[in-house]
């Protein structure tokens, strides 16, 4: 439609119908079987309410989506098509793995990848916006939704947030208002802002970070996805500076729109428009509705504050109706870039669905990404495998579990799934199976699962759950224990107060122990743990995450050497939940620890300040060598085009192929404000033969050293500079230069 006939729709519109076009209800209002992420408005919509709605959420399938999208259509006073949008976070039917292991793939290509997939499966399925990516920066692992994150680290979340959107949108520029190709969905880029920093890791509770790190950390990877082209921005739960985001005039109209430059639509996370009124800054809907349309909110999702009170705040002169107008149009222009005027069903179809979904293709490409998110995090030489060599027994919960597509896989089957079992099963011919344990001791805050919890309250049957499984690892050469947190246990509304593995399990841990010490421990989880239970004694560590449909046979490619592991950690694994929150690219500290001597210095008295296992690590089955760095002149300039060049030689060792992960640090010495121990500002995989040796250059350019300082002016500031490039955080391959 051209947009001067989008002005006159909008012209055509009453009040009420504008503030429809801003509702955004769920497909519960249409049939019985929604998809609830979020606590119900207290009562339904009214049919009018219905009839106005300008978008639903949830709904998926080709058949469904047509069916509501004619009867929405029919009942709509302009027959305004709905848009259907959804949680699409790690894949639709086809599940990769969890945002924060794809992350430690460290190669965003393979994310835009599993995006694309992402994409072309939902859009046939009828869909035509995800509530994905999710860029939250994430540094406490007590917060259960790390597990949607791409990790820790600044530089690393804006590589993979531009990846994903490119994967969902296309190559798209900001404000495009060019037509959707087909097999392309819109992204929306959440939770803005700062969501990622929850006061205790405690889900949905206040953010308290300066301006400088909100600026410099947390807003960089919202920015990289807007700048990517993201269609939509949704506010987040949390306060900053005792501000809920959807109320929160200077982040969404000064920072998002202007400084940013966004001209999208922002949709507020669920209800909470309407939470404002508990966060005690709004007397009542009218209120919350009147804060979130100042602040540029466009859509209410899910509550009637808008439908009920933006037509009355309009004639009582508390809101201009400009504002109402902006933000229709801005509602009416997706749907015109989405083509739904002209076709609104977009790309739903049935024969495209089973052509499409969980095609051979789709799996290929999920087996592919899932084996190059696990991080192998120990290994004596125990692996890889051979197949039918040592006699194996698979124990643990996770054996044959199928629920491993992570929280937020809300369309992914459980059948559809590959376990461990299933994949081990093929190779091995006398694989020996015993549970040993339950995956959780109770299902404390997990009520609303009802009995698809599996937790052990029966204590003869623990008993002998344990005794079968001590038997079979006494039996066995090899113990392959499968453990971890149950895909449940991170995501929304799933912070814990102590990242342990559950005691059933720890206690499973101790008993095969005690008859066999080969134990090589695939380890699922949402979240870095506290494994400390298990790494001093275990022979191997392998974490899988949440792996998705792939998981069991990406684990048999891993566990027999046909993918050698290359993952590092996208966030790192503490000692302890004492540490925590824990990063690597921390202030120096006026009293930096030097050693267990000299007691005034930043430290505990009782653990040690590294984390377990650091951003950045992971192993392989074979030996890289990064040596010989060097950089090609010592001062940078700073004029246009002027950059430095830093190099090592990396050589693969060993007597297999294999990827390593080349990750290139610097460190800021002296500025105006304290400055990072490093920052990770760039990163390469390689691939490298038995003894092949390549040379890898990084480019070291002035924008790259900026920051906010003192007068939160981003500049950089001359000075000496050092670089540290390896295959981890920690590296010591250092070198020196200066900013002139
Ligand atoms: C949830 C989540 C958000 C999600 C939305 C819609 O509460 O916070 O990430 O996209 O509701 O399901």
């Amino acid at each position: 439609m051209k947009r001067e006939d989008l002005v006159k729709l909008l012209e055509s519109m009453t009040l009420e119908e504008k503030a429809g076009q801003l509702l955004q209800i769920n497909v519960s209002s249409y049939s019985e079987e929604g998809s609830e992420t979020g606590p119900k408005a207290e009562d339904e919509f009214s049919v009018e309410e219905i009839a106005n709605a300008g978008t639903i959420l949830g709904a998926v399938g080709a058949e469904r989506i047509r069916n509501i999208q004619n009867a929405a259509m029919a009942n709509q006073p302009h027959h305004i098509p709905l848009i259907f949008m959804a949680d699409i976070i790690n894949g639709y039917r086809t599940v990769f793995p969890i945002p924060l292991a794809q992350g430690c793939t460290f190669d965003p290509e393979l994310a835009r990848l599993g995006a694309e997939i992402a994409a072309a499966e939902s859009a046939a399925g009828g869909l035509h916006l995800t509530f994905s990516p999710m860029v939250d920066l994430v540094r406490d692992s007590r917060w259960g939704r790390v597990m949607e994150s791409t990790g820790e680290d600044v530089f690393l979340n804006c590589s993979f947030a531009k990846a994903i959107v490119q994967g969902y949108q296309g190559d798209r520029k900001p404000n495009d208002a060019s037509p959707f190709e087909s097999g392309k969905i819109a992204a929306c880029v959440k939770h803005f802002a700062g969501y990622g920093a929850p006061m205790a890791g405690r889900d949905y509770a206040e953010v308290e970070l300066s301006e400088r790190t909100l600026r410099e950390e947390y807003l960089s990877s919202y920015r990289a996805a807007i700048d990517a082209g993201a269609e939509m921005v949704m506010t987040s739960f949390n306060t900053l500076d005792r501000i809920p985001s959807s109320g929160n005039e200077w982040l969404m109209r000064d920072v998002l729109r202007k400084e940013m430059g966004f001209g999208g639509v922002v949709i507020s996370d669920w209800a909470a428009i309407f939470e404002m009124i508990s966060h005690g800054i709004a007397e009542d809907e009218r209120e919350a509705a009147m804060l979130a349309i100042r602040a540029g909110v466009d859509i209410d999702m899910v509550t009637h504050c808008y439908s009920r009170n933006l037509a009355g705040l309009v004639r009582d002169g508390i809101i201009q109706e400009k504002l109402l107008d902006e933000a229709v149009m801005r509602v009416l222009e997706l749907k015109n870039k989405l083509g739904l005027f002209e076709n609104p069903y977009k790309d739903g179809s049935r024969e495209l669905e089973e052509e499409l979904i969980l095609c051979d293709k789709h799996r290929e490409t999920a087996r592919k990404i899932t084996a190059e998110s696990f991080v192998l995090l120990k290994n004596d030489g125990i692996l890889p495998l051979e197949k039918n060599k040592n006699n194996i027994a698979l124990i643990g919960p996770h054996g044959k579990n199928h629920a491993i597509n992570g929280a937020w896989s809300i369309f992914g089957k459980e059948e559809d799934t590959v376990s461990v079992w299933d994949a081990l099963s093929r190779e091995e011919d006398s694989l020996i199976y015993a549970k040993g344990c339950a995956l959780l001791d109770n299902n404390r805050g997990l009520l609303m699962y009802g009995d698809a919890i599996d937790y052990e309250n029966d204590k003869a049957v623990a008993e002998r759950q344990l005794a079968e499984a001590a038997e079979a690892a006494e039996k066995a050469e090899y113990v392959l224990l499968a453990i971890g947190e149950p895909a449940v246990y991170s995501g929304e509304a799933a912070s814990r107060s102590d990242i342990v593995l559950p005691a059933c399990q720890q206690r499973l841990f101790d008993e095969i122990y005690k008859v066999n010490r080969n134990i090589i421990v695939i380890l699922f989880s949402g979240r870095p743990l506290d494994i400390r239970c298990i790494s001093e004694r275990a022979r191997a560590v392998l974490v899988v995450w949440q792996p998705g449909t792939e998981g069991g046979n990406a684990i048999a490619d891993v566990l027999y050497g046909k993918v050698n592991p290359s993952g590092k950690l996208s966030m790192s694994f503490p000692y302890c939940t004492g540490q925590l929150p824990i990063r690597y690219s921390t202030m120096i500290s006026g009293r930096p620890f030097t050693d267990e001597r000299n007691k005034f210095c930043s430290r505990y008295l009782d653990i040690p300040n590294e984390p377990l296992y650091p951003f950045g690590y992971g192993l392989s089955y074979t030996d890289f060598e990064i040596s010989d760095i060097s950089l090609d002149k010592g001062t940078l300039t700073g004029e246009e085009g002027d950059c430095i060049t830093a190099s090592v030689t990396v050589k693969n060792k060993g007597s297999m192929a294999g990827k390593e992960v080349v990750q290139m640090y610097i460190r800021d010495m002296k500025a105006s404000v304290a400055r990072p121990c490093r920052e990770l500002k760039g990163f390469k995989k390689i691939l490298l033969a038995p003894g092949e040796e390549q040379r890898v250059e990084f480019r070291i350019t002035e924008d790259m050293l900026r920051f906010y300082d003192i007068r939160m002016n981003y500049v950089s500031e001359p000075g000496e500079f050092r670089v540290y490039i390896g295959n981890c955080s920690n590296t010591g391959n250092e070198a020196v230069f200066t900013l002139a």
